[in-house]
């Protein structure tokens, strides 16, 4: 096996570097890349992670040639463009559109969950905008009931970009917000959930508390 040749910025609880570890799994290029893990929260930067992405976030992913590439949909849209196995991003047509549509509205999950994530981890309790945390879950729950309407056979037929950004968005929900119970009001994404966090590449993903 030869050394990896790209550098991952890396935390095990960020559900965009999850997704990428996702695909690196799925599609078998986990030796290509190492992992510098990065501690960091909007008020506590990473300084080594600034001087490779200006916006300080992860995931971001240093190549071989130094180029570094940011965020988890460029990254993504790299890597499935470096192996030869069936494509996790459909390279064109209707289906390349809806697949990165369901993927956004995962991503939108992730976006105000972690936000909700800072406000309420970071900031005193008598500082928290509660109507501001309660428009954030708003937008999750109606995320989630659009997967739970639309979407579910089309998660379903293929773990593509489009599942995996979905499995990692509710598995953050899992990880930090329990007690939105989102299994409740959503049963099949429940159950289709259920099934994809068997597989090896969730599982060896899972982040712990
Ligand atoms: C978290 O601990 O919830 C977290 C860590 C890194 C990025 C996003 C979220």
């Amino acid at each position: 096996m030869s050394a990896p040749s790209m550098t991952l910025f890396h935390n095990p609880a960020s559900p965009y570097v999850r997704k990428v570890m996702v695909l690196l799994h799925e599609t078998a290029q986990l030796d290509r890349v190492a992992l510098q893990h990065s501690q960091l929260s909007p008020v506590s930067p990473d300084a080594a992670l600034n001087q490779d992405n200006p916006l300080g976030k992860i995931p971001a992913l240093r190549l071989a040639d130094g180029n570094v590439l940011y965020d988890s949909r460029v990254i993504l849209d790299y890597l499935d463009q470096q192996h030869v196995g069936n494509p996790l991003i459909p390279r064109e047509g209707p289906a390349r559109w809806r697949r990165l549509t369901l993927a956004a509205l995962a991503d939108g999950i992730m976006d105000a969950s972690v936000m909700i994530r800072y406000e309420v981890a970071l900031r005193a309790p008598e500082k928290h905008w509660d109507q501001w945390l309660d428009a954030q879950r708003d937008k999750i729950r109606r995320a989630l009931t659009v997967l739970e309407a639309e979407a579910i056979a089309e998660l379903t037929s293929h773990f593509d970009v489009a599942a995996i950004s979905v499995a990692c968005a509710l598995g953050y929900l899992d990880l930090r917000h329990s007690d939105l119970d989102w299994r409740e009001a959503n049963p099949q994404l429940a159950a289709w959930y259920f099934e994809v966090s068997q597989r090896a590449s969730m599982l060896a993903t899972m982040p712990k508390v």
